[in-house]
Parts: C-alpha cells; structure tokens; sequence
C-alpha cells in the first residue's frame, strides 16, 4: 500500500468509502476490505453507519496502529459544544479512543472559522484524533483557514475524477502540500462503464474502475477513497496499484469531458 504523510499521520492512498452503506452491509463490507488489505476507511456521522464501523474494526486482527480512520462533523454541529458532542458520539459509536483524521465535513454559511479550528486543535491535543481537515472547502475558504487561522490541515477532501477538473484547487493544495482526499472517484460508479476507460483498460487487461482510480493515484498528494461494497469490486479498485498508465491513456483520459460534478447540495458554498 503507498501512503501519504501529511501532518504527522500516514494516510494509505487507496481507502475505502462507505457512503450509502449502513448496518449488516456495511459491516460485511468493511470486514471484507480489512480482510483483502485495506487500512484507511472513510466515514461521517452523516452516513449513520459508524456503529457497524465499529463493530467491523473490532472484529477485524487488524492493529490499531496499522489502521486509519476518517470520520467527519456535519455541518449542522459547528459550534464548539456541538462539535465536541458530535466527537464525542462517533468515537464511541466506532468503538474507538482516537481517530486519526476528524474531517469538517461541509462549510456552512455562518460558520466562526476560528472558534470551530480552535476546538478541532483541542481535540488533536488531547490526542483524540491524529490530524484534523477539512471537506468540500473551496480555495478562498481555504486561503482563510490555511494562511490566517493557520490551521495544520491534513487534507481536503473533494469531488475529484475523471470526469471533473480540479486544476485550481489541487494547484492551491499543492503549493500548500496538502494532500487532496478524492471522493466519488469512480464519478459514483460511472467510471465502469465509460466506452474511452474500457479501451484504455483493455490494453492492460484492467478495468475501466481500474484506470480511473489509478489515474488518480498517479497525481502527487492524491488520495482515493472508492466506496465498494462487493468484494469483487474491492479487490479490483486495491488492484489499481499495479496498474501503469502510459502517456497515451493518459492523453485519452485528459480530453474526456470534465464538468460533471454528481455532489452538490444547496448549501455548498460557490466553487472557484
Ligand atoms: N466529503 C464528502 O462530502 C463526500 C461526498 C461524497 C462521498 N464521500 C466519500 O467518498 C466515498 C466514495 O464516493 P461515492 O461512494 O459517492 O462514489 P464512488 O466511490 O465514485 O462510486 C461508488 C460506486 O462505484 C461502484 N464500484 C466500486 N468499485 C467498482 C468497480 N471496481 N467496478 C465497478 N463499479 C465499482 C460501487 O458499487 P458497489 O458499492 O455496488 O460495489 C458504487 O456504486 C463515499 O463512499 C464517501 O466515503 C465524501
């Protein structure tokens, strides 16, 4: 597995995703993927499903220390005290004293930056959680929170994939060396069946799944979490690491279109 240091943390570069999972599915799924080798998965007290994260990783011979563990505030609980709550609730949900990345999960509109990274600071003092960081931030929220507050973020976690440019934002990451944490990487499963990935895929006796993450994990500071929940699926997207791209795909895979973005609630800030 290759990883990415950042912020004193080492994160696997391929996680697994958990969106939509919940209960006996999601537990399965997640003991299956402890079992094939995965070691970063990725959660939020949104997806109602830390409690069978919970149950999987104690279940699982997995050591702690070799483990990583996103979970993420809704942006509902943004203030310290619900901050502190919400915290509080998912690490004992996961069944857990420390969780080694704690995400903000979505901006919201009237959200006190500085209160909010002053009680995520707290939290990573009392060594409750590893690192902290941030999701769905757009640059001049990051610019806020990186050169004013000068909160040491570990990540940004965003939509990022084939079919999606993010050249200004991963160009702000990366003069900041803050690792970008690629969610719906499979474009929420429509990489599989794109006809340019397959013909890329087919000349490597890959997937079209394959290319598309592998694409990413190509990039410097990249990250991916594809939630699978078939076993099959799980193996293959952990099979991506081997994969080698040539300039060729590479060029096919840069002139595919890029402005489909599938997540976008109204309370999103606007994008740059
Ligand atoms: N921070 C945020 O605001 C945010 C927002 C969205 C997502 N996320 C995180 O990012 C994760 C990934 O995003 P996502 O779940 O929306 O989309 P995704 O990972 O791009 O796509 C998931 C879909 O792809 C399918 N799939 C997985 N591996 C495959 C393979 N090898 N071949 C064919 N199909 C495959 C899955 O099927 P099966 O499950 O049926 O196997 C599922 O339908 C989430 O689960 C969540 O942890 C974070």
């Amino acid at each position: 597995m290759d990883y990415l240091q950042t912020q004193g943390i080492r994160l696997p570069r391929l996680g697994l995703g958990t969106y939509r999972m919940q209960g006996d599915v999601c537990r399965a799924a997640v003991e299956s993927a402890l079992g094939l080798g995965y070691r970063h998965i990725d959660t939020a007290e949104m997806y109602g499903n830390e409690d069978a994260i919970g149950e999987a990783i104690a279940a699982s011979r997995v050591a702690r220390q070799d483990l990583h563990v996103t979970t993420k505030v809704w942006n509902e609980n943004l203030v310290p005290d619900a901050i502190r709550r919400a915290f509080d609730a998912s690490l004992k949900k996961l069944r857990l004293d420390h969780v080694d990345l704690y995400l903000v999960h979505w901006p919201a509109k009237h959200m006190d930056l500085p209160a909010m990274f002053e009680t995520l600071a707290r939290l990573k003092e009392e060594g409750r959680t590893r690192a902290i960081g941030v999701a769905n931030f757009n640059i001049a929220l990051l610019r806020t929170v990186v050169e004013e507050i000068k909160a040491p973020i570990a990540c940004n976690q965003i939509e990022y994939h084939v079919m999606l440019d993010q050249t200004p934002i991963r160009k702000y990451l990366k003069a900041k060396s803050i690792p970008l944490v690629a969610y719906c990487p499979l474009a929420q499963g429509r990489a599989a069946s794109n006809q340019e990935l397959i013909a890329i895929g087919r000349k490597h006796d890959a997937t079209a799944a394959q290319v598309a993450l592998k694409w990413l994990l190509d990039q410097d500071e990249v990250a991916a979490i594809p939630k699978a929940s078939r076993r099959e699926s799980q193996a293959a997207n952990l099979g991506a690491l081997n994969l080698t791209l040539d300039d060729a795909d590479r060029k096919a895979i840069a002139a595919l279109p890029k402005d489909q973005r599938f997540v976008s609630p109204g309370f999103a800030p606007a994008w740059d």
